[in-house]
């Protein structure tokens, strides 16, 4: 079996972040959001990782994955080149996969045995979990505990158990995306393509998921998963130098890292290289690789790497590679690209 994760998509919810590279390679408590799905798929037994790209800066990922050694798995690329949706996407890896494969939508994070899909019963089988906004998501109408119906992005209120973005697949798949026609949105639906496998009498075998899990696709989001994945994985791991400062709880400081002069409380981590001086580090905060933090407060943020922050206050806040937040004195002064958020 073949895991394939799919790293397309635009990302506009998360611009200006997305102008530099897919969304999928934002850095969620220390790694990019698809590596946690990549080391999901490892530790399920999967060794064969097939990756979809989109056309956002592509060369990204393959830059970042290379040919998966050292992430212990097999990759191979597949590019979708325009985006013309999910079920486009998946169809793209028919020439490359065996009998049963999994998809992993790779802006999702599902704290989930993947080693379950490993024997699916039927053609295809979901993940699905309750949600209080179903129109955001595909939805699934379960009859007398059978999968009867699935609607992408229901108008009308007629389910509220949403499609989680992991799906088992056999390679009837295939011959149902050939016959899709674009949805409203100018897409070809995956929820659609498993609406056709049951419409030719095919079983679609779901479980529901009662735990946390995410779609990515708003820094909101980002924070969120920053905030579960630090809470289920940090444990205390200081490897840098700690002079006059206090260091509480499960922080994992990396090599290279130097904290003078401040507080740190977990959960937190520092990446390597990154210099916190006479600063405050809250809870939930993750600081990426190369960052110095001065004369700052950080709490329940992700500072990307190599970012510059100094004299400054940050809550719920997400910064991006290579920026800097200084405080001047009455006047700001500001170098703003498209699509920022600055709140002073
Ligand atoms: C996609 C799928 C949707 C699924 C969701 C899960 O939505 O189309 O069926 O519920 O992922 O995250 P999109 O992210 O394209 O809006």
């Amino acid at each position: 079996m073949e895991a394939v994760i799919l790293h397309g998509g635009q990302g506009t919810r998360l611009r200006p972040l997305t102008h530099t590279g897919p969304k999928q390679l934002i850095k969620v408590a220390g790694k990019p959001v698809s590596q946690w799905i990549l080391e999901q798929i490892r530790d399920a037994g999967i060794r064969d990782v097939i990756m979809v790209l989109g056309d956002n800066t592509p060369t990204r990922v393959v830059d970042y994955y290379g040919d998966g050694s050292r992430f212990g798995v097999n990759v191979t690329y597949v590019y979708q080149g325009k985006a013309r949706g999910l079920a486009d996407a998946v169809y793209k890896v028919k020439d490359v996969v065996s009998d049963r494969f999994l998809v992993y939508l790779g802006d999702n994070l599902v704290p989930y045995d993947l080693g379950k899909f490993v024997s699916f019963k039927g053609s295809c089988s979901i993940l699905l979990a309750k949600v209080e906004n179903p129109n955001r998501f595909g939805v699934a109408v379960i009859r007398d505990g059978k999968m009867s119906r699935l609607v992408e992005k229901p108008k009308e209120p007629i389910s509220d158990l949403a499609l989680v973005g992991v799906y088992g697949f056999t390679r009837e798949v295939f011959d149902v995306i050939e016959g899709l026609k674009p949805s409203w949105r100018g897409e070809l639906e995956i929820t659609d393509a498993i609406q056709g496998l049951i419409e030719k009498g095919k079983e679609v075998d779901y479980e529901v998921v009662q735990g946390w899990w995410k779609d990515t696709g708003t820094p909101r989001d980002i924070l969120e998963a920053n905030s579960f994945l630090l809470d289920k994985h940090a444990e205390r791991r200081i490897n840098g130098v700690i002079e006059g400062s206090t260091v509480d709880g499960r922080v994992v400081v990396e090599e290279g890292v130097v904290v003078r002069n401040s507080v740190v409380r977990g959960p937190v981590l520092l990446g390597r290289n990154t210099k916190v001086v006479n600063s405050y580090i809250g809870p939930f905060t993750s600081v990426g690789e190369s960052c110095e933090i001065t004369d700052s407060e950080v709490e329940h943020s992700v500072l990307l790497d190599n970012v510059r922050i100094k004299g400054v206050s940050l809550m719920d806040s997400l910064i991006g590679n290579n920026s800097v937040v200084e405080k001047g004195g009455r006047w700001q002064r500001l170098v703003i690209g498209e699509h920022s958020l600055v709140i002073l």
